[in-house]
């Protein structure tokens, strides 16, 4: 079996950030989104996996390579736009070449493992697999049919859901789903859809099943289900001091990556602190992952997520719920005229809240 990662689409819920970085490399509790699907496929032991990259594709092929580091054997697929879940798998013919396959949505992280699924369906002989999960509204998704423990029909995004069984990004495949992809014809949203793709295997008399998720999942094509999975795996954080803590207090799960000084501040784990990172005068809270070679000076941070080399100081307010890019600059500086003064670029987003 081999498995197929998506790792194409404009991550456009995620500007600015997605500006200049691909979705599946922003880091959940210090680690690329990415990652979590790739581990997880080694875990099972699929060893040759496809990519399907787009524009992002360099940044994406510096940072996994060719998989040695997740005992993986990886190929690119050049997916020229993002046309469709369904598209992603025409354009990975070649590399398919006719075996069964795991397709993995790369901006989704789920706890379960993904062995339990793979004998399942080599077991049922079973064109499609798909992993549900129980959503109180799933609009936003695709939704589920079902009936006993066939699937019946998906419906992508819709308006009044038949259920509230919403496709979680793992789906398993045979060589039929090629066919029915072929057969299909781009939506309203010009998307060749993987639900239309799998309607179509239906109609052809394909033996369609599905497994509820017995563990958390989530898709971080949002910043509220971004931070809600770092908070899902901070969850999990194994407590850790690599740096030096000067004259600090360090409560519950904290890790603290090497070379990262915590000076005169509070820590109050879930926390992940990453390497070269200088904390001084501020209160950390939960929730919180900060990447390597950061600065932080009196600031109270909580429920966030920091990416790598940035600058947040003496900051008046408790600063929560946020996302922050790499090398941004975030200062309340003491200078005359007072006032505020920005540099923000398009798609940014700042909210004062008193
Ligand atoms: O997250 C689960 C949902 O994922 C399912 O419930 C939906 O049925 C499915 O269509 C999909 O919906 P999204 O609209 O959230 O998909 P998104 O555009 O975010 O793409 C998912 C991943 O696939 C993401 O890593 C980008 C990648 N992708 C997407 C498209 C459209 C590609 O590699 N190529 C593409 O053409």
């Amino acid at each position: 079996m081999k498995g197929l990662v998506l790792s194409g689409g404009e991550g456009t819920r995620l500007r600015p950030i997605t500006f200049t970085q691909a979705k599946q490399l922003i880091p959940v509790a210090n680690k690329p989104i990415l990652f979590y699907g790739l581990e997880a496929l080694s875990r099972a032991r699929i060893k040759d996996v496809g990519i399907v990259v787009g524009n992002t594709h360099k940044e994406i092929e510096d940072t996994v390579g060719k998989g040695q580091d997740f005992s993986l054997n990886i190929t690119y697929i050049h997916q020229e736009k993002p046309l469709g879940l369904a598209h992603a798998i025409l354009v990975s013919q070649v590399f398919l070449s006719g075996e069964d396959f795991l397709m993995y949505l790369g901006d989704n992280i789920l706890k379960e493992e993904l062995s339990p699924f793979k004998e399942r369906f080599e077991r049922e002989k079973a064109d499609a697999l798909l992993l549900l999960v129980e959503i109180e509204n799933p609009s936003q998704f695709g939704v589920a049919e079902i009936k006993g423990d066939r699937i019946v029909k998906l419906v992508e995004k819709p308006k009044v859901p038949p259920s509230n069984l919403a496709l979680a990004g793992v789906y398993l495949f045979s060589p039929k789903i090629m066919e029915a992809a072929k057969r299909i014809k781009p939506s309203w949203r010009e998307e060749l859809e993987i639900t239309d793709a799998i309607n179509e295997l239906l109609k052809g008399g394909g033996k369609v099943i599905f497994k509820r998720a017995s563990g958390w999942w989530k898709d971080t094509g949002k910043l509220d289900d971004l931070l809600e999975a770092n908070r899902l795996v901070l969850d999990g954080l194994q407590a850790d001091i690599k740096g030096r803590l000067e004259n600090s207090k360090v409560e519950g799960r904290v890790k603290i990556e090497e070379n990262a000084e915590i000076i005169n501040s509070t820590i109050l784990g879930p926390v992940i602190i990453g390497r070269g990172c200088r904390i001084k005068n501020s209160y950390i809270g939960p929730y919180t992952s900060i990447q390597e070679r950061t600065l932080i000076d009196k600031v109270e941070l909580e429920n966030s997520i920091v990416l790598q080399e940035s600058e947040i100081i003496r900051i008046k307010g408790r600063v929560s719920s946020s996302l922050v890019g790499r090398g941004v600059k975030i200062i309340h500086k003491d200078n005359h005229p007072k006032g505020l003064s920005f540099m923000v670029g398009e798609k940014s987003t700042i909210e004062f809240r008193d």
